[in-house]
């Protein structure tokens, strides 16, 4: 026997369209950075114009997506999450991309429902990302104010408070990018997405030593520009390039 009882076909509801073009940069799970708004237009076939009727009295509501961008291939049970610097946990119990089936789960604020589309703030994924489901958030069940929240929000798991700064050429071309763009919250987003500290943790902790190869720029890409950055010190990152994909 097959076992095609056990095996399910699912299509998208629609694509996101969101400020994030690239993996790296992209925060590490929703309501972090605040500031975005993601645009999903529901296909034709689910037929909006019903399918989104009553969903604009909810304030937020879950998203479930593809991780279509993974690239791992093996199954691993256990997981090496950044924050837990080399040790390993289950991976059902963390959010990780790299799972059994590369289902994400993401909660937004419903900012505006105009013809078909859904405009999502806060969400946590790349552009293009599929979308399988919305959903309201149901606070009167799904708020727990004293729910335990595991090893993530335990004190030596947290991310180091990050001061950010802009290079004055850096803020000149911010400036004029937040003008063009028409979007006041550019500056804030970048701020929330470097107290994140999106590096990759092997070059954490080498900022100050001179020609340590782990000692480098970085940069994330964020609409259509890409936000070049140094970590001077520990808990001091610096802005100091914005490049637009345009000039390449
Ligand atoms: C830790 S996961 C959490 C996602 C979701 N909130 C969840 O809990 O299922 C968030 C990370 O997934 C990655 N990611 C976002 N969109 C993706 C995609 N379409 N394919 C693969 N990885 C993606 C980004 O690196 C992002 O930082």
């Amino acid at each position: 026997m097959g076992d095609t009882l056990n095996t399910f076909t699912f299509k998208p509801i629609g694509f996101i369209k969101g400020a994030y073009p690239d993996k790296f940069g992209v925060p590490r799970q929703s309501g972090l950075v605040k500031q975005t708004v993601s645009e999903l237009s529901i296909l034709p076939e689910w037929q909006p114009e019903f399918a989104l009727q009553g969903l604009e009295e909810y304030s937020h509501v879950w998203v479930t997506w593809v991780f279509h961008l993974n690239t791992n291939t093996k199954y691993h049970p256990k997981i090496h999450p950044p924050r837990l610097k080399g040790e390993t946990i289950g991976v059902f119990a963390t959010r990780s991309p790299h799972r059994p089936n590369p289902l994400g789960l993401s909660l937004a604020t419903v900012e505006k429902i105009e013809g078909g589309k859904i405009y999502l703030g806060g969400l946590d994924l790349v552009d293009g990302t599929p979308i399988l489901d919305i959903k309201p958030y149901l606070p009167q069940f799904e708020s727990l104010p004293s729910a335990r929240g595991g090893w993530a929000t335990k004190d030596e798991n947290q991310v180091a408070a990050i001061e950010v700064s802009f290079t004055d050429e850096a803020r000149t071309i911010l400036n004029h990018w937040m003008e063009r763009l028409d979007n006041s919250k550019l500056e804030e987003t970048i701020v929330d997405i470097l107290k994140q500290d999106p590096r990759p943790v092997v070059y954490r902790g080498f900022e100050e030593s001179g020609n340590s190869p782990y000692r480098s720029d970085h940069a994330f890409r964020l609409y259509d520009g890409d936000i070049h950055f140094r970590f001077t010190a520990p808990t001091k990152a610096e802005v100091f390039a914005i490049k637009f994909v345009s000039e390449k």
